[in-house]
């Protein structure tokens, strides 16, 4: 069989190396030529795919920047950004220009599958139309589902394998067809009755996490006020055998999921209505903490009789969550941001982003940020032992609570 994939990022590259490891023959597309040039030399460019793993599976890749080589596929599985515009709208474009390029190639009797997270009504609305337009029909020689990602960056315990996939087709048969093919490399298929339902699954796991992550921060800034330890308050609430489920304050939210899926519903519930008020107010309360950082940070250097202008402040860990280099939306980048504004020396610490770029920063080993003013752990990478560095910090401010239980006079938490 043989399988196009559209888009090789965080979510297309692992599936094209789980297709090619069940012995499929992949077709693989992304316009940036960079990652097709990465992937032609067997260099991964996503933590969770090591190079090795890729070239072991590159016999079976062909990676292209053009779309005419899907032609000759069964199946194509779209796997394409869906950020947000400037003013917070879906932003669909590389959505609408994958399927038109799809479109333009499409065959009779081939699976089209959209796997980026996005608004219900979407498949049926924006990708079929792209699809049906050089007079194919869904049900009638074209099969179209959507099938959910639900990859989690850096997580081992859950991989494509084991993770149950949800596949809502345009018929039954769109569903079974995608059901036969992904159950080539997922244990366990999961299916619903449309594209929406499945479109909408996949957004209320996102804002279930995001409401959530939202609830215990909104806890973590009362705690704080209150002179009680939040992470005391999680471990202990966390004891409770049924009826919880633990969520970690933290930093804020980043990556490209939950910052940004919850605002394609709201936007679409506009259309019927409706304001989607948990969504908003988890948004705010989240986008919010990087500055109640900000706050916590002041604070502690003026207990050390010490204002953040002029003071060496250096972060450790800048992607938005641990054993990645995502920084995309990462609350780090915020909390620098503004503690430059304030005339902070910023440096940081992050083996997996080698430079900031836009801070005009470049990671610096961690032997060398020890001697600043404040070390503020921002994001916890495996391997790094942060009771170690609380310790030899003149000042150390833990966002994530890896320090929990440990007691410093120059240690403060979130
Ligand atoms: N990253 C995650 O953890 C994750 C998890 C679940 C779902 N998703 C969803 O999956 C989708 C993809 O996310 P990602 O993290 O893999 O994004 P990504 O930015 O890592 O990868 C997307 C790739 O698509 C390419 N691309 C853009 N426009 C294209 C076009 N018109 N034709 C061909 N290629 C094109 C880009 O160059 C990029 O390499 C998004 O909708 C996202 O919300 C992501």
């Amino acid at each position: 069989m043989s399988v196009g994939i559209i888009g090789l990022g965080y979510v297309g590259l692992p599936l094209a190396v789980a297709f090619a490891e069940a012995g499929e023959q992949i077709v693989a597309i992304d316009v940036d030529e960079s990652k097709v040039a990465a992937i032609e030399a067997g260099e991964s460019y996503i933590e969770d795919i090591p190079s090795e793993r890729l070239r072991a599976a590159l016999p079976r890749i062909e990676p292209w920047s053009h779309f005419a080589p899907l032609a000759r596929t069964d199946a194509v599985l779209i796997c394409v950004p869906t950020p947000l515009t400037a003013n917070r709208e879906p932003d669909l474009r590389p959505l609408i220009a994958a399927g038109q390029a799809l479109g333009n190639v499409v065959q009779r009797g081939q699976l089209v599958v959209l796997e980026s997270t996005t608004y219900p009504g979407t498949t049926r609305e924006q990708l079929v139309p792209l699809l049906e337009h050089r007079g194919l029909r869904v049900g009638k020689g074209l099969n179209v589902a959507f099938s959910p990602e639900r990859v989690d960056p850096g997580r081992t315990d859950y991989a494509l394998r084991n993770t149950p996939k949800v596949i809502g087709g345009m018929t039954p048969e769109c569903t079974e067809r995608a059901a036969e093919l992904y159950g080539r490399i997922c244990d366990q298929i999961v299916r619903v009755s449309t594209p929406e339902a499945a479109e909408m699954s996949k957004l209320l796991e996102n804002i279930f996490r995001s409401v959530n992550i939202a609830l215990v921060n909104e806890l973590a800034i009362l705690s704080d006020r209150m002179g009680i330890d939040i992470w005391e308050v999680v471990d202990a609430a966390a004891t409770k055998p049924y009826g919880f489920m633990r969520f970690e304050p933290g930093p804020g939210m980043g990556g490209h999921c939950l910052p940004v899926d919850p605002f394609y519903l709201t936007w679409r519930a506009r259309e019927f209505h409706m304001s989607t008020e948990f969504i908003e107010l988890a948004g705010k309360i989240n986008q919010q903490m990087p500055y109640h950082c900000v706050e916590r940070i002041e604070r502690a250097l003026n207990d050390q009789e010490k204002p953040v202008k002029g003071s060496r402040i250096a972060i450790l860990g800048v992607s938005y969550k641990g054993g990645v280099g995502d920084i995309r939306e990462s609350p780090a980048l915020r909390i620098m941001h503004v503690l430059s504004e304030r005339g902070a020396l910023l440096a940081y610490h992050d083996r997996f982003v080698p430079a900031l770029a836009e801070l005009g920063l470049e990671n610096v080993p961690l032997d060398q940020i020890a001697g600043a003013d404040a070390v503020v752990l921002v994001t916890a990478h495996p391997g790094v032992d942060h009771a170690a560095l609380a310790g030899q910090a003149q000042l150390f401010v833990d966002l994530r609570g890896v320090t929990r239980g440990l007691q410093l006079e120059n240690l403060v938490r979130l």
